[in-house]
């Protein structure tokens, strides 16, 4: 069989095993390791002999370095060595094709960035030595600091069909509005951390990444050694939401202090080194032109975005990719700007292009279908195209429809007031608000091997890694369900270079694409299993360790070791891909405070077959916690004077907590999507925050009439 997936897998081959163990809503495996500290994270690891570095972040803006005062500092107890003339830090990459973009040290491109490590035999010696570190830098004065003062030049090529100003001329009932998202950071829980330890050419790190194969790649680069000699581990991961793609200056850092040093060496980052450092959401600027007929049907659709990076950095948020799928409309234009600031590096976090992008898209569509005067779930139905606009393409399977309906029904939108202001409880006006969620859905080259042990037990090995979005338990399952070998018997090794190169944890292919390796590997097993027992595959019956009704150890003599691969072939091409659903939401705003409350919010999703219903709900509930962030709370502040981050810890960054939360009822369809993939499972890891801040937008809006075009949706704003 070829590695790509160029051809539909029709034969549901998971919905005729017998285990009956995919899908379950499982515990993950290291759960339980998780919340009782016994998951050992990147920088928990008990080295001997282990030095202990700290990064120092340049006080400017944008600039030179032009003297480190080393002797001062390098006196001072316990201090082993200061780095700073070497390639050692680095932009933090992006985990696009392994490359590490090489950063002269001299030269400062965002306050913040990292100038130098201090390495001492204590942490806090270290800390001490750093904070005294004197740098004298030649300041830049002319820098640009400011997203809204810079020239913005296109990003690519603007996507055009028809004649978007003429159908707005004719529209029926047309908007033009302008929204602005702010800067956003993924505030992982656990902090960037590193520690390095060479024997002899070979690195051993132990790191916290969620693209193992590129991150090796990154390291090697970055140090000038052979990927062979560099090995990474991180079996445990406290969230990424793509802070952890690439690697980050702790990373290399520590290996070269490490290797100059001849001991093992730790670097781990503050959470204000997080924010200032590790790649940010760029803010953007959204024009949304929407032009319908007096039926309610888009005959036009603009969205054009403007972001920002770092000079030469090659990351465009790519604002409109769900617009470009999602709703019809024959004449369109959609179009990406960049803009150039010195502020941190713009990069991929959760859900890059849709979460903002269709937060934005939602609350234009619910100002659309007020001005056509259609309710709003019924006017996104009535727009959904028939075949990908402009490019003819079939969708692999969309339950959009029945998304925004079951959703509908769970959460009584029926009792929705069709104007605002009309529901008033004390100081606070009632609304509801409805959104559409979607997300690209990628196929992505993985391979996994898989050991049917001749004493019935499975494992499976990869270097897929886990940042609690349930890899363990989901391949776990797979590989139970294939090989009819129980739960329990099933181990899962992960996040381990050495082991064969997953997909990684990124853009939400992570569970289908490994996953799919995983599967390959136990049909190659189920074939052996077949021949041993003499009957065709289709006839082979495998539970509870059984084959065939025959104890499926009495057929190995030895271990049966397969290695399953998948890469993304026709079937990409041929379709336009997605997951969807949809975000109801309640909130409540005060008359006089302005301050907003969500009470209550339903999501309701398809995404082809559910591997773990446990982790599936995971995943879309934290995407909609962070959509209520992102609609009310969340920002990246920067002085646009010297373009240092003013909201640098969740002290200023504001994160929902526990407070801000309302219970949230999560809907998984029923869904299978041949397509997608050999398990007919699609992504749904970043699908939970695609949309779901427009449906706050949109609930604040039939709460208290006030239609506001700007995220964050701050008391100030709303009053
Ligand atoms: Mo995701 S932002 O691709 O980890």
């Amino acid at each position: 069989m070829s590695d790509s997936y160029d051809t539909p897998d029709q034969r549901n081959l998971l919905d005729q095993t017998a285990q009956g163990v995919i899908g379950q809503p499982l515990d993950r495996p290291e759960g339980a390791l998780k919340a009782c500290g016994q998951a050992t994270y990147a920088a928990e690891h008990d080295l001997t002999n282990c030095a202990e570095g700290v990064l120092v972040g340049a006080t400017i803006g944008c600039g030179r370095v032009v003297r480190i005062h080393r002797d001062e500092v390098l006196a001072m107890p316990g201090v082993l060595a200061i780095y700073a003339d070497q390639a050692m830090l680095r932009r933090n990459a992006q985990g696009t094709a392994g490359e590490a973009p090489i950063q002269d040290v001299t030269t400062v491109d965002y306050y913040g960035q990292p100038v130098a490590l201090v390495v001492a035999e204590s942490f806090e010696q270290a800390t001490a030595a750093a904070k005294a570190l004197r740098v004298d830098y030649d300041v830049t004065t002319d820098a640009d600091f400011d997203p809204a003062a810079v020239e913005y030049e296109p990003s690519e090529e603007a996507d055009e069909l028809g004649d978007l100003d003429r159908a707005m001329d004719e529209a029926a009932f047309s908007i033009d509005r302008t929204f602005t998202t702010e800067a956003h950071n993924s505030a992982a829980m656990e902090p960037h951390a590193s520690i390095a330890d060479w024997d002899g050419r070979k690195l051993t790190l132990y790191g916290s990444f969620q693209m193992l194969k590129y991150n090796v790649k990154e390291l090697a680069d970055s140090l000038g050694v052979a990927e062979k000699n560099v090995r990474i581990l991180s079996p445990y991961i406290g969230g990424g939401f793509g802070s952890k793609l690439g690697i980050s200056h702790d990373a290399v850092s520590a290996a070269l202090a490490a290797r100059e040093l001849g001991r093992p060496v730790r670097v781990t980052l503050t959470r204000q080194q997080v924010f200032e450092t590790i790649t940010r959401r760029s803010e953007t600027r959204q024009r949304l032109r929407l032009a319908c007929d007096r039926q309610g049907r888009l005959t036009g659709i603009g969205h054009e975005a403007w972001v920002t990076n770092l000079p030469d950095e090659g990351f465009a948020e790519p604002v409109t990719q769900a617009t470009k799928f999602l709703y019809a409309g024959q004449n369109r234009r959609l179009a990406l700007s960049i803009g150039r600031v010195q502020l941190t590096t713009a990069g991929s976090v959760r859900a890059p292009g849709e979460a903002v992008g269709m937060q934005v898209l939602e609350a234009a569509m619910d100002e659309m279908a007020e001005a056509a005067g259609i309710d709003p779930i019924e006017f996104r139905k009535r727009n959904l195209p028939a075949e990908l606009p402009g490019e003819g393409l079939p969708y692999s399977s969309r339950m959009l429809t029945e998304a925004l309906d079951r959703g509908a029904r769970s959460f009584g939108w029926d009792q929705r007031h069709q104007q605002p202001c009309q529901r008033r409880e004390g100081e606070w006006w009632i609304g509801m608000g409805v959104a559409s969620a979607a997300r690209v859905n990628i196929l992505s080259k993985a391979e996994a091997r898989v050991t049917l042990r001749a004493d019935g037990g499975v494992l499976v090995e990869s270097d897929q890694t886990d940042l609690g979005t349930g890899s363990y338990a989901i391949l776990g399952q797979i590989a139970a369900e294939m090989l009819g070998v129980p739960i329990d018997r099933t181990d899962v090794a992960l996040g381990d270079s050495d082991l064969p190169a997953g997909a990684g944890s990124g853009g939400s292919w992570g569970a289908t694409s490994t996953g799919s390796a995983v599967f390959r590997a136990c049909e190659a097993i189920r074939a052996t299993l077949a021949h041993k027992l003499s009957v065709d595959v289709d006839e082979l019956r495998l539970k509870d360790g059984l084959a065939n009704d025959r104890p499926v150890t009495e057929l190995l003599d030895k271990d049966l070791v397969e290695t399953g691969r998948i890469e993304p072939g026709k079937t990409m091409k041929d379709y336009s891909q997605a997951s969807y659903g949809a975000f109801f939401c309640e909130a409540a705003v005060n008359a006089f405070t302005g301050e907003t409350r969500i009470r209550r919010m339903t999501g309701a999703f398809g995404f082809g077959r559910v591997l773990n219903a446990k982790t599936a709900r995971s995943q879309c509930l934290g995407g909609m916690v962070w959509g209520i962030g992102s609609a009310l709370t969340e920002a990246m502040e920067f002085d646009h004077r010297t373009g240092r981050l003013m909201t640098h810890d969740l002290a200023e960054y504001h994160v929902p907590v526990h407070r801000d939360v309302p219970a949230i009822e999560v809907i998984l369809l029923e869904e299978r999507d041949t397509v997608a993939s050999p398990l007919q499972a699609k992504g749904v890891g970043e699908l939970g925050i695609c949309g779901a801040a427009g449906a706050v937008a949109n609930a604040i809006y039939n709460a208290c009439g006030v239609r506001l075009h700007s995220f964050p949706m701050t008391p100030d704003k709303l009053v």
